[in-house]
């Protein structure tokens, strides 16, 4: 292999190891200029790092606390890098981001393992253009099984400001929650941090992919080719080119938000502020799984044009949230101050924590000294502990009524069954607990009822919990006093993939709400994809005849462009109708009447020969979504059902990417994701089975996507 023109400082403590020997001969080997340096001549000055290209760190060795002299060479370190220097940063040496000054938050895991199989890296989607993977497949491995292995990486946590590039890849298995692939800006510069799996010290003979790879780092650190572009943006930098990153995947929603990459899960602290709309959301800003939970934001003026904003909340390592901040509200105290109520998990506990805006973009929150503001689950229910928590607490709905706050967390029971805990403040930190409002028995006594809400209409009270498997909703009246809620009426608020809802008040009173779009893929889909979940169209939400009313807001007509049908449709037994519309980007709306025994089928994603499809089918009692050829690629295939009843449906259809969100006669939802693995799976058609089918007033538009790769309207 040819020389990689790169100036090398290789820097040591004292003694090294014959393993970190064998990373600097091999650099010897490979550079143009390979050093060996101490920090106690970069701490001294002693040396001049401005005659290097890179900077690189190799330990085998635990770095514990010190050595003191790493600490004293940062302002060194720290001056090479804003010039624009790199650094590489690789095993045990991972944890000194910390005493460099590089970052806050240092590895949670470290540590010798023996290693059973080939070890290496999955890389996320995002990064497929990182000069690091330059000839590297999206997993590939760099390391022999072996015992003793040395390693430093994130497993709960994750760094505050550097970006995951990949996972662990331990034979076929991708570890995702092993983040030990990472990336930081620092000025001009860059720090590269390889936790584990680069070894140097190995057999004679062994394959050297590991020496590719550290070529690949030393040669993209030494050069200006590093990514600028940044997971973690600030009032400076935008989310533009992560959107663009994952813009070529057609199942990426274009008028459903989403998060920028990465993983979302429950709508957040909604709240309309100072003539915007704020939509929080639970964010793993590590990969598109579940994990180290921070709240990102999105904003907007009209609800259909969105623009992310940084992220809001971030665990705080020595905080009650330090494991991850999870759902919450936001709410406005008496002083005209937004604050947020939620959840921090830290250990085996998780407590309500409050943080105030520090700004009226709201982009950034103060965090309660005093946090938590509850300091333990109530005994009485007492509340259901789990392998995963001492008790099962959280989610807050949090209101003021009668001059006092009243909030609810949600719970399970220990006896088993979900319950809504009811609480009482005087000031949002601090709270007297009043006891629960209302539970229930559930076929899984290991359920929890999460994200409780209580909403006020003016022909009745709703309350809504979700319980692992659905959203179910009461109607009836609070007695805050008592506590208890007697239903009058109780449903589903949507048949399919959707969960976890969150409501505000808009400024002309309505009551909107978002739900969670969860993927209907596995983990691996969701990786190679580099993102995971969407949010629900807002949604008008009322009580009326002693039921819910759910259409979607208003204001997304606004999205309509080519209209593609208009009219009434009639459809004799056995005929099949194609719609010309174009792209997997539009709505549909009509009324259908049925003759006896027909039914009637609305043909979805379909591919041209039909191979590939997603059927919604009216017989006059249900609606269901029949997935069983939705797609060739592995996905769920199950059918979703939801009971309309009446003599006729009333039906409007949004399809968008990977999402089908229905309407049925202003009441009931059903959401569904579906993944035609074909690009061309975009037709839509309109039959009758067994009978005619009429559909009245039928129009359908396409619809603009507001957000492909991060193009903006406004
Ligand atoms: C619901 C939920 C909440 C929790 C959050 C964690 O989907 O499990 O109960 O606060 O997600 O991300």
């Amino acid at each position: 292999m040819d020389t990689l023109p790169a100036r090398v400082a290789c820097v040591y403590v004292t003694d090294r190891s014959p393993e970190q020997r064998a990373a600097y001969e091999w650099c010897a080997e490979a550079a143009t200029t390979a050093d060996i340096v101490s920090f106690a001549a970069v701490a001294e000055g002693a040396v001049d790092l401005g005659a290097y290209d890179a900077v690189w760190w190799h330990r085998d060795a635990p770095l514990d606390d010190g050595p003191a002299v790493v600490r004293e060479s940062a302002p060194r370190i720290h001056s090479f890098l804003e010039d624009g220097g790199g650094v590489l940063l690789s095993l045990r040496a991972l944890s000194a981001v910390e005493p460099l000054g590089i970052d806050s938050v240092r590895p949670d895991a470290v540590g010798v393992e023996d290693v059973h199989e080939p070890a290496g890296f999955a890389r996320k989607a995002l990064y497929a253009d990182h000069p690091v993977f330059e000839s590297f497949d999206d997993r590939f491995h760099l390391a022999s099984p072996d015992d003793g292995r040395q390693f430093a990486r994130y497993e709960t946590l994750v760094p505050e400001r550097g970006q995951v590039l990949g996972s662990s890849l331990r034979g076929d298995d991708l570890l995702v929650g092993h983040k030990s692939l990472l990336s930081w800006r620092v000025g001009a510069g860059a720090v590269a941090g390889v936790g584990e799996h680069l070894q140097f010290d190995c057999e004679s003979g062994e394959t050297r992919e590991c020496d590719r790879f550290a070529r690949n780092l030393l040669a993209s650190l030494s050069s200006d080719r590093w990514p600028t572009f940044t997971e973690r943006p600030d009032d400076t930098e935008g989310f533009e080119t992560v959107r663009t990153a994952l813009s070529d995947d057609h199942h990426r929603p274009g008028y459903h938000l989403a998060a920028p990459a990465n993983w979302l899960n429950d709508p957040n602290g909604l709240v309309y502020h100072d003539g915007r709309y704020h939509l929080f959301y639970q964010y793993n800003p590590a990969g598109p799984f579940h994990g180290s939970i921070h709240w990102g934001h999105a904003t907007s003026e009209d609800l259909v044009d969105w623009r992310d904003e940084p992220v809001a909340l971030s665990p705080s390592p020595d905080g009650p949230d330090r494991d991850g901040c999870w759902s919450g509200c936001t709410v406005v105290d008496t002083d005209g101050t937004p604050r947020l109520l939620y959840t921090g998990g830290r250990g085996r506990v998780q407590l309500p924590c409050l943080a105030t805006a520090a700004d009226d973009e709201l982009r950034t929150w103060t965090k309660h000294a005093e946090n938590p503001v509850i300091e333990a689950a109530p005994t009485d229910p007492p509340v259901l502990a789990t392998n995963d928590w001492d008790a099962e607490f959280r989610d807050h709905c949090v209101w003021r009524q009668d001059g006092v706050w009243y909030q609810l967390i949600g719970a399970g029971a220990q006896s088993g069954g979900g319950v809504v805990l009811l609480y009482r403040g005087e000031s949002l930190d601090e709270w007297e607990y009043v006891g629960p409002l209302f539970g229930r028995e559930e076929p899984d006594p290991g359920t929890v009822w999460e994200c409780p809400e209580l909403l006020t209409f003016e022909e009745g009270e709703l309350l809504q919990v979700s319980n692992y498997d659905r959203t179910i909703y009461f109607v009836g009246e609070a007695d805050l006093d008592a506590p208890d809620f007697a239903p009058t009426n109780e449903g589903v608020l949507d048949y399919g993939d959707y969960y976890a809802p969150q409501s505000l008040r808009a400024p002309d009173g309505r009551v909107l709400t978002w739900g969670w779009l969860p993927e209907a893929r596995d983990l691996d889909a969701q990786w190679r994809a580099g993102w995971s979940g969407a949010m629900s169209l807002p949604r008008e939400l009322d009580v009326s005849g002693g039921d819910i009313v759910q259409r979607p807001a208003a204001e997304l007509a606004s999205l309509r462009e080519r209209s593609a049908l208009s009219g009434d449709v009639s459809l004799s037994a056995g005929e099949r109708r194609a719609l010309r519309v174009t792209g997997n980007s539009y709505e549909l709306a009509f009324d259908v009447a049925l003759e006896e025994g027909a039914t009637f089928e609305l043909g979805t994603f379909e591919s041209p020969a039909l191979s590939e499809r997603t059927v919604v089918r009216y017989d006059g009692e249900s609606v269901v979504v029949d997935r069983s050829a939705s797609s060739h690629g592995p996905a769920a295939r199950g059918e979703q059902r939801m009971p309309v009843g009446g003599d006729s449906l009333s039906l409007r259809a949004f399809v968008d990417g990977s999402v089908l969100e229905l309407f049925a006669n202003e009441r009931r939802c059903l959401t569904s994701r579906v993944y035609p693995t074909r690009d061309d799976a975009e037709g839509v058609s309109l039959a009758a089975v067994g009978g005619g089918a009429t559909l009245r007033s039928a129009r359908a538009w396409e619809l603009e996507a507001t957000f492909p790769a991060g193009k903006r309207r406004s």
